[in-house]
Formats: structure tokens, sequence, C-alpha cells
């Protein structure tokens, strides 16, 4: 029997403050005007100093856990896909799993900057049908505003913060993720990037960190490669799948630029009333922005059972990848 792999639940927690258009006016030379008509944001959300990117976690675990009707207990499996994690080790999936009382589950963080869901989903259903998992918790997590540069306007008015989980079950009746297609090239790592990491070994006890800890992007070369390739990767998984653009219900994309949606929408040739877009109140949460999206989308009944969806991602690597889930 074909196993696949179904989501079951689906939950979102993002931190309260607001940072908004007018708020970043007085912080670099910018203005909402430009903010908005560029990229479509007109705020996003920054969380408090201190938290941790488990524990923005935690509230969409348990809110994606409760939906499915399934205890922590229960879980055989927990991805977190996150760029910005807490520490080296112990992963932040591991932190999550501790958070929300799960058993002695496998857990640990795929790191895929802004396709960390897609790859994450990817992985998981991987792990749904070749038997080893029935129950897996995916959590996206992120907290950029530690890893931006508030002075550098072209990165510090894109990103924000936010979490978002999916429940995923092993199921035999057809519904659930038809198919994921992911990938990779390391030869355009420089077009966006982040250090952050300690230097290599020098015999020194003091803390080291790279000079370029900061997210540095070369935005009109990556605005290019990612229309290009969001949209080859969906054609290319469609073929696959003996599915043409037109029986999409709805797209989630990662929303990193509302020009970007828009430019892959007309390149599959899909309405762009069917493309989910919640961007103007979070920015770009990179891996979290999909499921972020699915779960908005989700609770305003734009998803409903037996609509095929389409989520496709692109981000640093460079890494790009689409999957199909029919609900
Ligand atoms: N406010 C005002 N002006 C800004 C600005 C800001 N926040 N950021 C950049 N500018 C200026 C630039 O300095 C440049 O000025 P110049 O012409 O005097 O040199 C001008 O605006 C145009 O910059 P450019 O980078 O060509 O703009 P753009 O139309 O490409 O838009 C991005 C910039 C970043 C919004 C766009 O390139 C983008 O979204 N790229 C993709 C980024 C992305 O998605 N990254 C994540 C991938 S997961």
């Amino acid at each position: 029997m074909n196993i696949m792999s179904k989501i079951v639940g689906m939950g979102s927690s993002v931190p309260k403050k607001r940072l908004t258009n007018f708020d970043l006016e007085k912080m670099v030379d910018t203005s909402d005007e430009w903010i908005f008509t560029r990229t479509g944001v007109k705020e996003r959300r920054i969380a408090d100093p201190g938290t941790t990117v488990a524990e923005l976690a935690a509230p969409a675990a348990i809110d994606a856990l409760k939906m499915a009707g399934v205890d922590s207990k229960e879980l055989d499996l927990i991805i977190c896909a996150t760029s910005t994690p807490d520490m080296m080790f112990p992963s932040t999936a591991c932190a999550i799993q501790a958070l929300i009382g799960a058993a002695e589950c496998p857990a640990f963080d795929l790191l895929a900057a802004c396709s960390g869901f897609v790859y994450s989903l990817s992985v998981a259903d991987q792990f749904i049908r070749s038997g080893s998992s029935k129950t897996v918790l995916l959590v996206a997590s992120e907290i950029y505003s530690k890893m931006i540069n508030w002075e550098d306007r072209g990165t510090c008015v894109l990103f924000g913060d936010g979490s978002a989980a999916i429940v995923l079950q092993a199921n035999n009746n057809s519904e659930g993720v038809l198919g994921s297609e992911i990938h990779s090239d390391g030869k355009f790592g420089s077009f966006i990037k982040a250090g952050g990491m300690p230097k290599r070994h020098n015999f020194s006890s003091e803390p080291q960190v790279e000079a370029d800890y900061f997210v540095v992007m070369k935005g009109s070369h990556t605005f290019k490669v990612a229309v290009k390739k969001m949209t080859d990767v969906s054609l290319s998984l469609l073929e696959k799948l003996t599915i043409s653009p037109a029986e999409i219900d709805l797209i989630i994309p990662h929303q990193a630029n509302e020009r970007i949606m828009k430019a892959v929408a007309k390149s599959l040739n899909v309405d762009e009333g069917k493309v989910f877009n919640n961007i103007a109140g979070y920015g770009n949460t990179s891996a979290a922005s999909i499921p972020l999206a699915m779960t908005e989308a989700y609770m305003a009944n734009r998803i409903n059972k037996g609509d095929l969806v389409l989520t496709v991602a692109f981000g640093g690597g460079l890494t790009w990848g689409a999957n199909l889930i029919r609900f």
C-alpha cells in the first residue's frame, strides 16, 4: 500500500512586538513607500531580547499537536528548520523536544536557509514513506533580528521573526505530500550569507566571531535567480507528477518579496489570486514563512479538503525546492 504523509495539524507563533516601515524610517535612510512598493512589506515582528528560537517555536508546536489531536509523547521524529539556531548544540529541535515534553524520539535541525521548510518536508516525507516514522513534528523557527545589521537598509527592511509548525502522519488514502523536489548550488553562496560562527581554532581562549556576522545580500542578483529557480522547480515537480499549473488550487511561496511571488505566478501562468501572500505583516521569516502562511491560509478557509497546494521556496546556499500537497 502507498504510504503518504498527511498534514494533520498546524500552528504558528510570532513575537508581539511590531516594527513598522515608519519605525524603520527613523533608523535608516528609507521610506514606507520605498519598502512597500519594492517588497510588499508593511511591518515585521521582532522577538524580545533573550527569547530563544526554541521558546518562540514551542507554542506553534503545541498548537499544531492540539489541532492534530496528538500527544507530544506519540511523536517519533522532530525536525526543526532554522538558520538562526540559539546554539551550535544542543540543536533547536532538541530544545523544542524538551519544552513540549516529547519522548525519546530523534530530533535534529535542518539548515537550508529560506528553503528550510520545503527541504524539511521532503525529508520528513522520506521518513514516513519508508516506514521509519509514523508521526512527525516539523517546526520552522527563526529570529533573524539578531543576525541583521540594523544600519544596512538593503537588508534590515526585509526580514522578521516568527515560527510555525506542522504535524505529519502516515496515511493510506492518497492525501498528503504527493512529491517534493529540492536543489542547491553552492557556487552562488555569496549571493546571500551570514557568518555568526566561531572562527577556525587559533589556540586562543577568547571567543572569536566572524567579521561578516550579519546577513549580507546581493539583492538584485538574488531576485533574478529566485524567480527563475522557483519557476523551474515548480514546473519540473508538476511535470513529474503529471499535474498542470492550472490544476493547483493555491500556491504558497516563500514570502521574500511580493514582486518575486507575482513574477513566479506570471511565469507559471497562474492567476495571482491563487498565490497566498501575507508578507505585509511579517516580512521574510526565512524557513518559517511558508508554514506561517499555510497556517494563516488554512485558518482563513483558503485551503479546503481535496485542494492541491504547491509550496515553493528559495534561499541562501543557494537552495531551492517545492512540494505538492493534496489536503
Ligand atoms: N530604502 C531606500 N532605498 C534603498 C533601500 C531602502 N531600504 N535599499 C536599497 N535602496 C536603494 C539602493 O541603494 C539603490 O540606490 P542607488 O540606485 O542610488 O544605488 C536603489 O535603492 C535600488 O536598489 P536595488 O538593490 O537595485 O533595488 P531593487 O529594486 O533590486 O530592490 C530588494 C531591492 C532587496 C528589495 C530586491 O532586490 C529583492 O527583494 N531582492 C531579493 C532579496 C531576497 O528575496 N532575499 C532573500 C532570498 S530568500
